[in-house]
């Protein structure tokens, strides 16, 4: 097998891809042939010593992929040789095989492409959860959503529209904007040229959105909270843009409104049967067509170097995918 190997977390320069023995799975193990697997943002933080999670070294990147079975290991009775899976384990993706843990495999349904498995479980869960569970949306409420052609963002736009929600998606360039607009996004606002406040005072009549989902920080949570709805839900998702705000909770008496914390991973942990329904919920909206994850691109697996640079630089819209 070959894998992009991280030997010392200091940026995406320091991997190489090498050729390691193939390993054969363990107790509650399977072996994965790796078909596809998608960039999330942790990807790049993890590579940089920058995550939360700190894997042990060596280690290979690449939270999230979906490929075949291979083998299985001793006591795994609900997988099969020859299924195909889409896994969320945190590490091993960017390789041609890996050992998963068969408890977190998902098994796929027939006509469910590699690209697409491999581009859901994190994006998909993740606003599920912090829409409908944390944020308690409701139809006919207005959802900001920060950051809405990045990967979380996207799958924001499409859950709060299957939940009859008004979707105002924000991003940095016109290009993301026009496709906030084909993922079904309502109103689009570019907060490089337009005021984010004003616009949304404008969008809503000055009353506000109800629900705001921000999975990017920095200067633009403050903003955005300043303009939240009265009993208005703001959803800490994540920090791409690298600062960590601090807002005064004055604020947050003034509109009653609540800042409310999204955690999938633990979630998905400490609440594991909760997590089940939703992700079969998840993924009978994909069967229905209701959710779908557009695919920025394809690229090889050997071109993960570029992959991460264009995440890097913000040029993705929606996932993008790596492919053996
Ligand atoms: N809480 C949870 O459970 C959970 C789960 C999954 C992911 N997350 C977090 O959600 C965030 C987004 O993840 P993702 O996989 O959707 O990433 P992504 O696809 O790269 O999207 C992030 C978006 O953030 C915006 N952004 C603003 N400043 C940026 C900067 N300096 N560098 C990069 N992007 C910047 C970009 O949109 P514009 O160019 O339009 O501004 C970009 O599209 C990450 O912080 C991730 O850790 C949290």
């Amino acid at each position: 097998m070959h894998a992009w190997l991280c030997e010392n977390p200091v940026g995406v320069d320091a991997l190489t891809w090498k050729e390691l023995p193939t390993p054969q799975p363990g107790k509650g193990q399977v072996l994965i042939r790796i078909q596809a697997a998608s960039l999330n943002f942790p990807d790049l933080l993890i590579v940089q010593n920058k995550y939360q999670f700190k894997p042990e070294l060596p280690f290979v990147p690449g939270s999230e992929y979906a490929g075949v079975i291979e083998a299985v290991g001793e006591g795994v009775t609900e997988l099969k040789v020859g299924q195909t899976v889409a896994c969320l384990s945190g590490t091993g993706g960017f390789a041609t095989h890996t050992l998963a843990p068969a408890k977190l495999c998902m098994p796929l349904p027939a006509g469910f492409p590699p690209a697409d498995a491999a581009a859901f479980i994190m994006i998909y869960a993740t606003s599920h959860h912090a829409l409908l569970d944390r944020g308690q949306l409701k139809a006919g409420e207005t959802v900001l959503v920060l950051g809405a052609a990045g990967g979380v963002g996207m799958s924001a736009i499409q859950i709060a529209k299957v939940a009859g929600a008004r979707v105002i998606a924000a991003a940095s360039t016109d290009e993301k904007c026009a496709f906030c607009k084909e993922l079904g996004a309502d109103e689009t606002i570019n907060y490089q040229t337009e005021n984010l406040r004003d616009r949304l005072k404008e969008l809503t009549g000055g009353k506000g959105p109800d629900v705001i989902y921000d999975p990017v920080g920095g200067d633009f949570t403050e903003q955005a909270f300043r303009s939240i709805a009265w009993r208005g839900r703001h959803l800490v998702v994540g920090f791409a843009a690298g600062d960590i705000p601090a807002i005064k909770i004055n604020l947050a008496l003034i509109k009653g409104a609540s800042i409310v914390g999204v955690f999938w991973g633990d979630f998905s942990r400490r609440e594991p049967q909760a997590n089940a329904v939703m992700m079969e919920e998840l993924a009978k909206w994909y069967a229905e067509g209701k959710i779908k994850p557009e695919i920025d691109r394809q690229m090889p697996m050997s071109d993960l170097k570029a992959a991460y640079a264009r995440m890097n630089s913000r040029e993705v819209k929606g996932k993008l995918v790596l492919v053996n």
